[in-house]
């Protein structure tokens, strides 16, 4: 079965953006991570990361279609800025049903109100909030747990 990692913007300055927030990981490395997590899950990991909201809606429709035949398990989406924006991803997930475990490398919540509040939560089947880029190991396991309960 295959297993999406969903990337919003600016995650590809991974690495070099605000360290101190997002650690030393570039997404390359983060991408590596979920690879071998894949391998002991069993699961083949499909990577992507966009900058586009518009790239991000079609990969999510396209992911709803691929869950619907049983080929994809879902989604780890980390929406980067969109989370606390975007009515459209929302609705996006909400209308093909897409399982999606929302992810956040830094924990949004200590941080600028404007952090606090995301359009993806309600949509959500989980989330993992502040554990640094292993939070997506962690995001993928309760991905595959989740998916079969
Ligand atoms: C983020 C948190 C968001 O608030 C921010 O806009 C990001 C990254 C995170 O992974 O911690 O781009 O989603």
């Amino acid at each position: 079965a295959r297993a999406l990692v969903l990337n919003g913007p600016n995650l590809n300055l991974l690495g070099t953006r605000e360290p101190d927030v997002y650690g030393a990981q570039t997404l390359d490395d983060v991408a590596a991570l979920c690879r071998k997590t894949g391998e002991e899950l069993g699961l083949d990991v499909d990577f992507r990361q966009s900058n586009h909201e518009g790239v991000l809606i079609d990969w999510i429709q396209e992911a709803g279609t691929a869950q619907a035949s049983g080929e994809l398990i879902g989604a780890v989406f980390n929406p980067g800025a969109y989370t606390h924006t975007s009515v459209a991803l929302q609705d996006a997930i909400k209308g093909v049903g897409l399982r999606v475990i929302e992810l956040h490398i830094s924990n949004v919540h200590t941080r600028e109100a404007f952090r606090h509040r995301s359009f993806i939560s309600p949509v959500a089947a989980g989330i993992v909030v502040g554990f640094g880029t292993q939070g997506y190991a962690l995001a993928l396991r309760g991905l595959r747990d989740l998916a079969e309960r």
